[in-house]
């Protein structure tokens, strides 16, 4: 039998990582061998504990120290492994015992674990773009550094390593990320103003955590990405575009000198990118839905709308800024978007907030690992300030 490879889940009660769960579930029935070592989650225990019993893990992480607590009284003589807190979480990521982390856990957050897995050498299937957003350079310099991996989970990115496949980088000639456009994408500006959180919350397309799904009514998922393209495929700003198509059937596209355009198709389901990131560059058979495209009468295009959804040139701008800017993009709009969850903004406030941050915050650049979190800092503060202030 096929040695086994061991996985460990940063944030396996999100929807992320009840995907990847599943797709462990579904290719071991296909004859695969994979096992769940760990998994991490902040504090939703009852789901985690449903989890244990089911994949039987060496240990678990939860971050909120309360509910480890309370997970702690759920075991019945169980063999597993409790670690709690940040100072947990970082025990087990130095400590190895997994071949591949899936990052999928959302914000900022997922920074300090992503570069203590790839520290250790391992392979990081990688969801959490905000990571590679923040810190894209240390990412990559790290991965070089300790001979680890970094494969991207997020569906645009592995649709553009698909279209890579058997390309030279010099027959590249831009990236095309496509992105569905969101709740709001025939909303004028003025209908804008008064969207509520429960209809940002609606996506077409995607079934996703509150925070990306924010990030995609606003753009800025596809700002985010337009960064996260340029660490992972090491090309400049301006040979990444952004075109809307929402129908999500094509989930990126590469052009190449020739004029020639590849494409990758699927239907709008996370398990098939979860998937390539783990047998990669192997395929391995799946049951997830096909593409009929009987039932598909069109596939349409647009450019996306930059005046009404600004966050996208904000991005473009932090990334051509380059340094602390992306952190402080990243960070303002973390801040933002939790806000407008709460309902204390509006909103077309999150990209002003965002733009506040990044015209008023100075940017540093080749910055250390602490000067980032410096800015991150700084641009949560400025974002929070802001609203007392009104
Ligand atoms: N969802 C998608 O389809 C999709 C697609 C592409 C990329 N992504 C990216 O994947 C990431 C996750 O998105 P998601 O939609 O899966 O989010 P989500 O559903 O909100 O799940 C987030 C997960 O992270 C955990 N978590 C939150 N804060 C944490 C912390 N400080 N330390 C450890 N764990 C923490 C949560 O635990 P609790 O449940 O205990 O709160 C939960 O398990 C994001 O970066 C997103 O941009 C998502």
């Amino acid at each position: 039998m096929r040695k086994k490879t061991g996985i460990a889940i940063l944030g396996s009660t999100g929807s992320i990582g009840k995907s990847s769960l599943d797709v462990i579930t579904s290719m071991n029935e296909h004859g695969e061998n994979y096992e769940v070592t760990f998994l991490v989650t902040n504090k939703n225990v009852d789901l985690l504990y449903q989890q244990v019993r089911k994949y039987n893990p060496l240990g678990v992480v939860i971050i909120d120290e309360s509910r480890a607590n309370q997970f702690r009284s759920y075991l019945n003589g169980e063999k597993l492994k409790v670690y709690s807190g940040e100072e947990g979480l970082m025990e087990v990521m130095a400590g190895g015992e997994f071949d591949v982390l899936i990052s999928g856990l959302v914000g900022f957050a997922g920074l300090r674990p992503t570069l203590k897995a790839l520290e250790a050498g391992k392979t990081v299937a990688l969801a959490n773009k905000e990571t590679m957003v923040v810190a894209g350079e240390i990412v990559n310099e790290t991965a070089r550094r300790h001979n680890a991996k970094v494969l991207p989970v997020d569906s645009e990115h592995s649709a553009i390593l698909q279209c890579f496949s058997g390309e030279g980088k010099e027959s590249v000639a831009k990236l095309i990320l496509t992105a569905s456009g969101g709740p709001f994408l025939n909303h004028t500006r003025k209908q804008l103003e008064n969207v509520t959180v429960e209809e940002a919350l609606n996506h077409p397309n995607w079934r996703m955590g509150n925070k990306i799904t924010i990030d995609s009514a606003t753009l800025m998922n596809k700002g985010l990405e337009v960064i996260e393209a340029h660490y992972l495929f090491d090309l400049p700003a301006d040979r990444i575009e952004i075109v809307v198509h929402p129908q999500s059937i094509i989930h990126s596209m590469v052009e190449f000198v020739d004029g020639s355009i590849k494409a990758q198709l699927g239907m709008p389901d996370m398990k098939i990118p979860i998937q390539y990131a783990l047998t990669y560059p192997q395929r391995v058979r799946s049951k997830y839905q096909r593409v009929d495209f009987g039932k598909i009468s069109q596939l349409t295009f647009m450019k996306p709308d930059t005046d009404k959804f600004t966050l996208v040139k904000s991005a473009y701008e932090a990334l051509r800024a380059g340094g602390t800017a992306t952190a402080i993009l990243n960070a303002a709009n973390e801040a933002a978007v939790d806000l407008f969850l709460r309902g204390k903004i509006r909103f077309l406030q999150i990209a002003e907030y965002v733009k506040g941050a990044l015209d008023s915050i100075e940017s540093k650049s080749a910055p250390a690992i602490e000067e980032i979190f410096e800015a991150d800092r700084a641009a949560r503060q400025f974002v929070y300030a802001e609203t007392e202030r009104v």
